[in-house]
Parts: C-alpha cells; structure tokens; sequence
C-alpha cells in the first residue's frame, strides 16, 4: 500500500514508520509539521530507505495534503498528527483546535475528493471521560471529553463518523489507552519521571497520584493500528488498550525501584485541572473481530522501555536541550530537499 502516515515524527507516528518499513513493503510518505512534539531524530534508520519520503507541512494545508495524494498515488492515510499534551491544551487551546479538529477536517475533505480507499484516525480513550471505580469504556461509551484536548480529539472523532454516514467515506477511528515506549517526549509521565530521576530532580505528581491510566506499550499499539488499517470496517471505531490499570504514584514508584533512587525525589504538587480519575477499556471488539491483544506484559515492557531511557540518554538529553530541532536543517536544508539523495 502507499500509505500517507501524518505526524510520524512524534512518538506513536515513528514507532509505526519504522516497524511497517521493517516488516511489510508499503511506501510511506511521513507528513509532519515539525512542531516541538516532532523529532526526526527518531527516524534516522528510515533516512535512505527508498518506500520512504519525509515531508514537512501541515495537514491543514490543502494543497499540499492534495498534491502528496495525487502524486504518490495515496492509498490509505493514518492521521497520527495532533497536539497531544492534556497540560498544554489547558494552558493554549486554540492550537487543539486548528490541529485536532480543522486539521483533520482538511484531510478527510481532500483524502473524500482524492477518493483515498482506507482512513484511520488514531483517537484517543480520553474522548469518553472519565470512569468511577468500576467499568470500562466500549465502542457505545457516551463521548464525554472533559479537557480542551480531549474536546478537539472527539469533535475529530464526529467529523469522521460524520464523512462515513454522510459520504460513504471510509474513515474508520481507534481510540487506545496510554502508551508508553521509546521515543516518547518527556512531557509525559513515564519518560519525564524517568528523566527526572536520572538527573536527580524532583518528580512532580499530581493531586494525591492516585488517578488511574490504563497503560500499553506503543509498539502493540502500532500493531493494533496497522491491523486496522488493513482489516478494519469502513465505519468502525475500535477501542485499543493493555489490560493494565495502574495508580500513577504506583508507576513513580516502580520506576524509582527500578533506577535505583530515592522515593524522597517524589513531590506530590496541585492537581491538573479536571483532571480525569481513571480511565479503562474494554478492547474485545477488536479481538474477536481482528484477533488483535497485547503481546507484551507491563513488567517486559517497562523493563525494556527504562533500559531503552537509559541506553539513550543522549536522545532526551538533546529534546531536553531543543537541540534536536537541528536535525531538520542539518538533514535536508532550507529548500526542503534530503542532502544525501
Ligand atoms: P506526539 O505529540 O508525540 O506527536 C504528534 C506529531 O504530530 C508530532 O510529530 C508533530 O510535529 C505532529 N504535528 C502536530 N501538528 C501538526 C500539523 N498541523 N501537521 C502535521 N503534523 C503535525 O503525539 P503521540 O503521543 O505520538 O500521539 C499520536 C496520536 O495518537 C495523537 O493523535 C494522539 O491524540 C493519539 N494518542 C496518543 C496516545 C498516547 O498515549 N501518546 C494514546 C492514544 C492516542
Ligand atoms: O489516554 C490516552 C492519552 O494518554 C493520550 O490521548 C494523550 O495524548 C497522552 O498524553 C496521555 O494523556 P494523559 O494526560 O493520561 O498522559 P500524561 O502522561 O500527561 O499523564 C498521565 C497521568 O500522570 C495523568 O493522570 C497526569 C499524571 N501526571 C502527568 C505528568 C506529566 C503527573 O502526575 N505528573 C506529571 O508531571
């Protein structure tokens, strides 16, 4: 297939590009804005390799979304692209808006006009709220979002239902728990806890830490992705998660064990706003229907994931730094073009 990945310079969207160039012979075109969530730097091993082209842009860009289908004969497109920090849409959320919601707009408008054959948004489990002690979200869950993120991830969510029952477009949606892997930004719980603790700072919980994600290593997500993107129905949506709920004082915790620190690094601050208390899901329909489950425990994963932290310092080192926004520049100049092809 030739397969438009948007946002794969981010965490979810590099994990994929590189396991699909590894395992199948699709072609991949990797549109990616850049912003401060995207590192080429993830991509290195990709550079060269002749199923894959780099393009930086925005998806909100309808002709150049338009000129990439048309030219590279688009068979299928993955919208990874997305703000996606709960804490930065609450401090700015209009950029949720223009990416998540009109930027996924964009693309369904352009992909319907192109008659692209398969769309996969990758949602978000966090569209359906928030969960008391019991239950678990499914496919029927109300959606509830309660966060501007989480807002502009579900009205994305309702354009492509809408351009399904409206234009028999065959959009379909996955909404997956919280991932955790290499390559994630250190925004996010595991990678900054784990950052902060190897430099010896302070790990900031929120509220009382007893708020509950479900946790899946990226790369069964990624599987569970392509596995829709292939076999999915036109229409559907599909809840992707780990079978794993874990208070986040927990996770802290395990990590510090696991790096060998001192739990008095752990300071518990005030709550993010709205915070969500749990989230579950409930992944059977996708099971039965596709025959996709996990492949990893927590214990391997999170094992692999702290090693990975480790072996990599330099690559958080340099997000940390921003010098990581070099990589582009360096890499393909100021027209845009690879230096090395
Ligand atoms: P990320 O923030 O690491 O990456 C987002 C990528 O999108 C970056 O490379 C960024 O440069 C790019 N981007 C942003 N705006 C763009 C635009 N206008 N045009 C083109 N590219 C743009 O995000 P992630 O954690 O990899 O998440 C990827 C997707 O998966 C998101 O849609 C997110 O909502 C969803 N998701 C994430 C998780 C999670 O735990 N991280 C779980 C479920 C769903
Ligand atoms: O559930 C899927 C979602 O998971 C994705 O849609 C989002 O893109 C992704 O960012 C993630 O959202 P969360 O808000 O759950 O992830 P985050 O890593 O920001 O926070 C996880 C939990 O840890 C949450 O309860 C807030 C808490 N937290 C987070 C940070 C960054 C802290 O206590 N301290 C922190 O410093």
């Amino acid at each position: 297939m030739n397969i438009l990945v948007t946002g794969g310079a981010g965490f979810i969207g590099s994990n994929f590009i590189i396991k699909v160039l590894k395992k199948n012979q699709d072609k991949i075109v990797n549109l990616d804005l850049l912003t401060y969530a995207g590192n080429l730097e993830n991509l290195a091993e990709c550079e060269g390799n002749s199923n894959y082209r780099f393009v930086k842009g925005d998806i909100g860009d309808s002709k150049l979304v338009h000129s990439i289908i048309e030219e590279e004969k688009i068979e299928a497109i993955v919208n990874f692209a997305a703000e996606s920090h709960v804490d930065r849409s609450i401090d700015g959320p209009k950029i949720f808006v223009e990416t998540n919601v009109l930027g996924t707009q964009n693309l369904l408008q352009v992909a319907k006009e192109l008659s692209v054959k398969r769309f996969l948004q990758v949602s978000t489990d966090e569209v359906y709220g928030s969960l008391g002690k019991d239950g678990f979200f499914t496919e029927q869950s109300m959606i509830k979002p309660n966060s501007p993120y989480s807002a502009s991830k579900a009205s994305a969510d309702h354009f492509c239902r809408a351009w399904y029952h409206t234009f028999n477009f065959p959009a379909m949606i996955t909404r997956c728990s919280n991932n955790y892997g290499p390559y994630q930004f250190p925004e996010k719980l595991i990678p900054l806890m784990i950052a902060n603790a190897l430099d010896d700072k302070e790990l900031p919980i929120y509220g009382d830490g007893k708020n509950v994600r479900d946790w899946l290593h990226v790369d069964d997500h990624c599987d569970a992705i392509y596995t829709v993107l292939t076999d999915g129905k036109p229409g559907a949506v599909y809840n992707i998660g780990g079978n794993n709920e874990m208070e986040n004082i927990q996770i802290v915790e395990l990590l510090l064990e696991m790096l060998g620190k001192d739990k008095s690094l752990i300071k518990f601050v005030k709550d993010r706003p709205g915070h969500d208390q749990r989230y579950a899901i409930d992944a059977s329909l996708i099971k039965q229907e596709l025959g996709w489950e996990p492949s990893y425990t927590f214990e391997t994963g999170i094992k692999e994931t702290v090693q990975w932290y480790l072996d990599n310092r330099k690559w958080w080192e340099r997000v940390r730094s921003g010098s990581y926004q070099e990589y582009y520049s360096n890499m393909y100049g100021s027209d845009g073009r690879h230096k090395t092809k």
